[in-house]
């Protein structure tokens, strides 16, 4: 399963990137806004900016704005040439899903965004996404069960031979990171929060702190 950082914090980026275990980062508007990346010329040089950082053959996802078809065309083009590890970004709406099979016919890589349901994810990979992004914290929010939906998709994709990643979004724990692994997610995508969260375990601190100790009782 790959890690993807979902953030456009460059600080985070730059953390995970050197923890080696970095596959790809996801942003979408409202984790632009948060590092206060507003304006067009910044945001392109921002995506231009985490593609450097986390070097070559690590897909980043930068969405688009537009939800009209030719819009979102012209801007996916626009930001595919950014550089060659962007991913483009796309609603899951009708638009979308014509933009969609529009960029796959392109040989554009996409990331079909805002997934909730079964049906939304078999239209992605019929489209030709080459990711496909259940929000399952958003899911879980509204008492509904996220991870049940990534498993639906893997059984869906597994059965139909669909070549789509399942990127399990809208991470919020460690353990929706575990949940997803078991459940079939090609990728997760998630804060640096729960990827460090998945280093801590009480015994393991124990444990070194005691192999420390017995180390320098014995003359160590
Ligand atoms: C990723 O592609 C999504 O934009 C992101 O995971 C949404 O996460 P949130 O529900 O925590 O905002």
């Amino acid at each position: 399963m790959q890690f993807f950082i979902d953030t456009a914090n460059l600080d985070h980026i730059r953390e995970a990137t050197e923890l080696g275990i970095l596959d790809g980062v996801t942003t979408n508007p409202s984790l632009m806004a948060k590092e206060g990346i507003t304006g067009d010329n910044a945001v392109l040089k921002h995506y231009r900016d985490i593609c450097e950082i986390v070097g070559p053959g690590r897909d980043v996802s930068a969405e688009v704005i537009s939800t009209e078809f030719k819009a979102m065309v012209t801007e996916g083009k626009k930001l595919a040439e950014l550089h060659e590890n962007i991913v483009v970004k796309v609603p899951m709406i009708k638009d979308g899903v014509k933009a969609i099979a529009h960029f796959s016919e392109l040989g554009i890589r996409t990331n079909c965004t805002l997934v909730f349901s079964a049906g939304q994810a078999i239209l992605a990979a019929k489209a030709g996404a080459t990711y496909v992004s259940p929000f399952i914290g958003r899911i879980d929010d509204i008492s509904w069960d996220g991870m049940t939906l990534i498993k639906d998709i893997f059984e869906i994709y597994s059965t139909t031979g669909y070549e789509t990643a399942i990127l399990a979004a809208s991470i919020r724990n460690p353990l929706h990171i575990v949940q997803a692994a078991k459940a079939g997610a090609d990728v997760v995508t998630c804060p640096l929060s729960a990827i460090l969260g998945l280093l801590q375990h009480p015994l393991t601190d124990i444990g070194l702190e005691k192999f420390l100790a017995d180390y320098k009782k014995a003359g160590g």
